[in-house]
């Protein structure tokens, strides 16, 4: 485990480039489609084209874009050995199990029978709570907050500083705006900001 290729260099992907170091990873370098030469002075080394390529069987790989579809396209369409990444100040309970792909960033709490899916982010300072069920490509922003047993659908993201009540189910393919708060299931996809949330679109 001492080699990871992040895709993108973008700010989630520069985020992710700390907890490798932070985790133990000595050969980090990048890919990315738009930019060249190096970034925080790990080399770029080519495209997603080129995603098999670097593919040696010990190599390990992470999406570093905050996007959720993109994390979902590029993970559907390479077999590689996704890594898991949490980084060192975050809290992981008893019980709590995380999908591969997924970054777990500074100060995250991620409490007790939790279960997070694949390819997610648990951004800087979030709460998910006890028993929450988090599926995959969802992205839990700053300082978001989960109470228990909540439920976020596939590709979900959850805006920086919003609240979720306890008990919520949240379905697939929905914002839900930066400082929002959700007390009441949400059925039907879209955004939704506003303190209760209302759908935006
Ligand atoms: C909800 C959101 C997706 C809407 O984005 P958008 O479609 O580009 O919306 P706009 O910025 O054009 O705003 C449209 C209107 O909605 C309002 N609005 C936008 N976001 C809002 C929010 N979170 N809460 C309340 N109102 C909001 C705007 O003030 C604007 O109102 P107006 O028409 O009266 O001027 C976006 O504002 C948001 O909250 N994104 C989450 C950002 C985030 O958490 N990032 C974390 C990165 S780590």
């Amino acid at each position: 485990m001492n080699r990871l290729v992040i895709i993108g260099t973008g700010g989630h992907g520069r985020v992710i480039a700390d907890l490798a170091v932070k985790n133990g990873y000595t050969n980090i370098c990048f890919i990315d489609d738009y930019a060249t030469g190096a970034c925080l002075g790990f080399p770029i080394i080519g495209t997603c084209d080129h995603i098999e390529d670097e593919n040696d069987g010990e190599t390990d790989f992470i999406i570093g874009i905050g996007n959720n579809s993109t994390r979902k396209e590029i993970s559907e369409k390479h077999k590689v050995n996704w890594a898991t990444i949490i980084h060192p100040s975050a809290q992981i309970a008893v019980g709590v199990s995380i999908g591969k792909g997924t970054a777990i960033m500074a100060c995250a709490v991620v409490n007790a029978c939790a279960s997070v899916g694949n390819h997610c982010i648990i951004n800087t300072g979030a709460v998910v709570e006890h028993d929450n069920i988090i599926d995959d490509y969802v992205h839990i922003s700053p300082k978001a907050v989960l109470g228990g047993t909540v439920h976020i659908g596939k590709c979900t993201h959850i805006g920086i500083g919003a609240t979720v009540s306890n008990n919520i189910d949240i379905c697939s393919d929905c914002t839900v705006g930066a400082g929002a708060l959700v007390v009441k299931n949400i059925a039907e996809k879209g955004i939704y900001v506003g303190l209760p949330v209302r759908k935006m679109r």
